[in-house]
């Protein structure tokens, strides 16, 4: 087999599939798009920007590809894979009717009210006055979600009852998040340790990649702004053999025989954020892709042919039981731009250590870079992801941590401290 591959999307999440993908003896060749620096020195990259679902679509017919890997969400909510299964390309990625799981947390509520799936208890609404009533009579603190695609930032976590109000009428009323808040869910706000478990999911079967924490605030500590992401491990022991258990025959059985029993055949990645609760794990949310930076950490710990299994996958057929998984750790630190999550400059030149120089299980994932000439230049807020993997976490980011030391560009910055929930557990 020589298959011909496209991948889409511009981050560390691509840049972390090109590299898997390559490893395939079934590979003939691969294209990314738009792809970023880091991609471009791995395969071609075409410009075609990935929520640009037309020509994404024109371009995979005509070049004849065999299979089309999303890394995002949005051109899957576009209906991306729906078009290419009909012109009979297989895709990796679940079409618009799956899709809905992330792109309306509506939908996702109800789905999961639906198949008896553990969540919090929740409500949408699209009327303020009745989103106010129900805040105020709820019999817990809530947190307001704006519906639709917020890039991660649809999420308010209000520290009483009077913000969360505000919160649902800038929403609904104040047009914060556009077209994505015109719809809201108000939910109860659960305590308890975050995880997330990514699922390669064909229909009814699937493959459990290990769990994975990552650390969504810029500064040590868990402290200042969200971004989207500063850094990631695997596995997280947090999700212990008996939560697992837990999560499949409470979370995933209901919810694939919930996307069967609606007619949705689902073919990509679920990801599955859940928050392990005093009366066990409950979704926090559903995502239709791959994390990021989590898919970075998982794709060195899957032994087995990550394309094979993407092909076989986005066909309709898994075996999921001759699936391999590596038993070590991997973690990953992002190297950011200065003033990220807010404005920060682009353009300056990246150093880098020479291939000959990356140490092994050790790699240099590109997400906010852009080739120019010979030179690697910023072009984002997450410019780069260090990821190591080793037999123990610490020596996994030891080896992150050293080739974090090794890149260079002016106002670099990273957290010192990811992996220490795990490190201190072990402790
Ligand atoms: P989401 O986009 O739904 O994953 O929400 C983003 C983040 O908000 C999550 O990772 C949690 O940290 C937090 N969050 C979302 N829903 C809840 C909830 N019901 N209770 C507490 N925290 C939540
Ligand atoms: N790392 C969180 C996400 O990809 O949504």
């Amino acid at each position: 087999m020589s298959l011909k591959v496209l991948i889409v999307g511009s981050g560390g999440r691509e840049h972390a599939l090109v590299k898997a993908v390559k490893k395939s003896p079934l590979l003939g060749s691969l294209e990314c798009a738009p792809g970023n620096g880091g991609i471009a020195r791995d395969c071609q990259c075409v410009p075609i920007s990935a929520d640009d679902v037309d020509s994404l679509a024109k371009y995979a017919l005509s070049g004849a590809f065999d299979l089309v890997i999303s890394g995002p969400e949005v051109p899957l909510s576009m209906g991306l894979a729906d078009r290419l299964r009909a012109e009979g390309i297989a895709v990796y990625g679940p079409n618009r009717d799956g899709a809905m799981l992330e792109a309306s947390k509506a939908f996702s509520k109800d789905f999961m009210k639906r198949h008896s799936v553990p969540t919090a208890a929740g409500e949408k609404f699209s009327d303020f006055s009745k989103a106010e009533k129900y805040i105020r009579e709820a019999p817990f603190e809530t947190v307001i979600k704006a519906s639709g695609l917020a890039a991660g930032k649809g999420v308010i976590i209000p520290s009483n009852r009077d913000e969360a109000v505000s919160a649902a009428r800038d929403m609904l009323e104040g047009g914060l998040f556009g077209d994505s808040g015109r719809e809201i869910v108000v939910e109860e706000k659960m305590d308890g340790e975050e995880a997330s478990i990514m699922l390669m999911v064909c229909g009814k079967d699937y493959v459990m990649l290990p769990a994975s924490q990552d650390h969504k605030r810029v500064g040590e500590g868990d402290t200042g702004l969200n971004t989207g992401g500063m850094g990631a491990y695997a596995p997280a022991a947090v999700a212990t053999p008996e939560i697992l258990e837990r999560v499949r025959a409470e979370i995933v059985k209901p919810t694939l025989e919930g996307l069967a029993k609606e007619g949705i055949d689902y073919r990509g990645t679920l990801y599955v954020g859940i928050m392990i609760t005093k009366s066990g794990p409950k979704v926090v949310e559903f995502n239709v892709r791959f994390g990021d930076p989590e898919c970075q950490v998982l794709m060195p710990l899957l032994e087995s042919d990550a394309l094979k299994l993407m092909y076989d996958i986005a066909r309709g057929k898994l075996d999921a039981a001759s699936v391999k998984i590596s038993g070590g750790y991997s973690a990953i630190v992002v190297v950011c731009a200065k003033g990220y999550p807010g404005s920060y400059k682009k353009g300056d030149m990246i150093t880098l250590p020479e291939d000959k120089d990356i140490p092994p299980s050790s790699w240099i994932i590109h997400a906010g870079t852009k080739a120019d000439g010979g030179k690697i230049l910023t072009a984002g807020g997450r410019v780069l992801g260090l990821v190591g993997c080793a037999p123990t976490l610490k020596g996994a980011l030891e080896k992150a941590y050293n080739l974090a030391d090794s890149v260079k560009f002016e106002g670099a910055f990273f957290r010192r401290d990811i992996g220490h929930r795990e490190l201190n557990r072990n402790a």
